[in-house]
């Protein structure tokens, strides 16, 4: 039987960047499955669906064949053979993987990807309903979480690192309408499973964060 670790949470908690570093600590697999809907959303994107009609996303997005491929333990998603990596980490692709992974057509074959996943390999994998749909027996659950604030200015500094212009103001906002989209939708809303261990990263530093679930881990397997 594989070992899973789900890792929840609102945008810009960490999630991505802890899990990784979780992975590669406790030789597990990371898989981001947030990554998985903002390739779904490009496809939709690039197709010129209108974003707020879910009949016209159902439809379509039938004719995404979305797979994941580890290059060096890097997780890649291949979208209908391309590899789309590199168009996936942008701010309007997040909004519209927001906006269109509330549809359950887009939900349904990613979570059968998601479980077959973690069912063939000890992964540790991160979203907004892993714990509580995908992986409901996972061996151990976090939630993460921070302020509102923390994690927009986080945003904010890590997309100047980028050399990108952007408002903070806009990117709280931003972040405030995400979370409330996430938290409220019908399907699989982004809520902390009963069993999950809460973490609050908002004083706390990556190392600290990920030295806390390494410690879980190894207490778990008895090391
Ligand atoms: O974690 P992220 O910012 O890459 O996720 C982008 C969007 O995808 C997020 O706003 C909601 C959606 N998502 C989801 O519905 N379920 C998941 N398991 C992961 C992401």
């Amino acid at each position: 039987m594989s070992y899973n670790v789900a890792v929840d949470g609102p945008a810009g908690a960490g999630k991505s960047t802890i899990a990784r570093a979780v992975a590669e600590r406790e030789n597990l697999i990371y898989v981001d499955t947030g990554a998985m809907y903002r390739a779904m959303a490009l496809f939709l994107l690039r197709s010129g669906v209108d974003l707020e009609d879910e009949t016209q996303i159902a439809a379509k997005c039938q004719e995404a064949k979305i797979t994941i491929r580890y290059e060096e333990g890097v997780q890649v998603v291949v979208l209908n053979g391309e590899n789309v990596n590199g168009f996936l980490r942008t701010e309007q692709v997040g909004d519209a993987a927001s906006r269109t992974s509330p549809v359950p057509e887009v939900r349904k074959n990613m979570m059968k990807l998601q479980k077959e996943l973690a069912e063939e390999n000890d992964c540790i994998m991160d979203g907004r309903d892993i714990g509580t749909r995908v992986l409901p027996d996972a061996q151990l659950k976090i939630y993460l979480t921070a302020s509102v604030e923390i994690r927009a200015r986080r945003r904010f500094e890590e997309l100047a690192a980028k050399g990108e212009i952007c408002d903070l103001a806009q990117i709280q906002a931003d972040i405030e309408e995400r979370d409330y989209r996430d938290m409220h939708r019908e399907i699989s809303p982004l809520v902390q499973a009963a069993d999950a261990i809460l973490v609050d990263t908002s004083s706390m530093g990556v190392e600290e964060v990920v030295e806390r679930i390494c410690e879980q881990i190894r207490r778990q397997k008895g090391r």
